[in-house]
């Protein structure tokens, strides 16, 4: 067993990072069931060294627990504690199938924290049935609620497809913009279309389809990345997807401040679980047995209980992790919860 001493990355969103440590620590005890050595990771606290704080842990990491622990959302650089005194550098081998920019350029009104979103899609899928293949590909994440695509992004950067669904055309459009202009400028090949979907002959949908790959190889061999985004109503899904397609779902729920629910009628809802409350019966037929789900949603305008009851309510079994709330800004306070699909 060794200490390790674990370098957070700092924030550009000062908010965040005075709560990172407390989020750190409950995301990496997450990990601990992916791990080789049967013991995990223990006694995880904030240690200072140096005046510079790093998160101090017990464990054996072998080659693949070190893959695993590299990608934790707030990771910047890992040491092992030689006689608690000196730091021995342990290289860090995050999956980073593109270069960082393709999750940090997109910059706008209603985006989701990029390190949160990592955070909540980590957490799914060590509580799905694909913890164990988190490293290996082959996994698809959905996103419902898709925005821009900021969790769509983080699942192409670990090498994943990536299926999303957004009800504004104008984000999926601005997505669309981004994802060919970014893939023209690394010069990665790739074909993106938005075309109208029809249902019973009438227009129900517009789908963008992105296929893209890391190298000229990977495309050569059929190593292709796929992503789709359908512009939705995420309460009307039927027939649009198939079901089963998705590993994990990890959505970030309306604020209920700035941009609201659409509800059925076009009007704008306040409450993000009247929105979860319809979406869940089109949802989880999406998710694969053994799948998970990561909900995030703003406690101001509903409380843990109720968004809780919806899942359980929907045949999920909650899964429990140390205390994820933290403030965002005035009007937000935001908690996760993650769930999996039993059965
Ligand atoms: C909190 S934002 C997600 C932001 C996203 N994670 C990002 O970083 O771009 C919630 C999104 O849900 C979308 N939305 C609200 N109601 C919807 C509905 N009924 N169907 C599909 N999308 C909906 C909103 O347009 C908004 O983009």
């Amino acid at each position: 067993m060794s200490r390790y001493a674990l370098l957070l990355a700092p924030y550009a969103n000062r908010v965040y990072a005075d709560q990172a440590p407390r989020l750190a620590t409950a995301e990496l005890a997450a990990f601990g069931v992916a791990l080789d050595g049967s013991a995990g990771i223990s006694d995880i606290s904030v240690m200072s060294l140096g005046g510079v704080d790093y998160l101090s842990f017990d464990a054996s990491l072998s080659a693949r627990d070190i893959a695993y622990v590299s990608n934790l959302s707030s990771a910047y650089a890992l040491f092992e504690r030689v006689d608690d005194e000196l730091l021995r550098p342990v290289g860090l081998t995050p999956l980073a199938r593109y270069d960082s920019d393709l999750i940090t350029i997109p910059k706008y009104a209603g985006k989701t924290n990029e390190q949160f979103t990592k955070l909540v899609l980590n957490l799914t899928l060590l509580a799905s049935g694909s913890a164990s293949r988190m490293l290996d590909g082959g996994i698809t994440v959905l996103d419902p609620l898709c925005g821009r695509g900021t969790t769509l992004n983080q699942a192409l950067m670990y090498g994943y497809d990536a299926i999303g669904v957004e009800i504004d055309g104008k984000d999926v459009e601005a997505y669309k913009l981004f994802l060919q202009t970014w893939l023209k400028r690394k010069r990665l090949k790739h074909s993106a279309d938005l075309v109208p979907v029809r249902r019973q002959g009438r227009r129900a949908a517009r789908r963008l389809e992105v296929t893209m790959a890391a190298s000229k190889d990977d495309h050569k061999a059929g190593a292709v990345q796929k992503l789709v985004v359908l512009q939705a109503d995420t309460t009307q899904l039927d027939g649009l997807l198939r079901g089963g397609v998705a590993d994990v779902l990890v959505t970030d729920l309306p604020y209920g401040v700035a941009h609201g629910s659409y509800d059925d009628g076009g009007g704008i809802s306040r409450s993000p679980l009247d929105l979860l409350e319809r979406a869940m019966p089109q949802w989880l037929p999406l998710l694969r047995p053994g799948g998970a789900i990561g909900l995030s949603w703003n406690l101001k305008v509903a409380k843990r209980e109720l968004a809780e009851d919806i899942l359980i309510a929907n045949g999920l079994e909650i899964v429990r992790h140390e205390p994820l709330d933290h403030r965002v800004d005035q009007g937000i306070e935001r908690d996760v919860v993650v769930a999996r699909k039993v059965g």
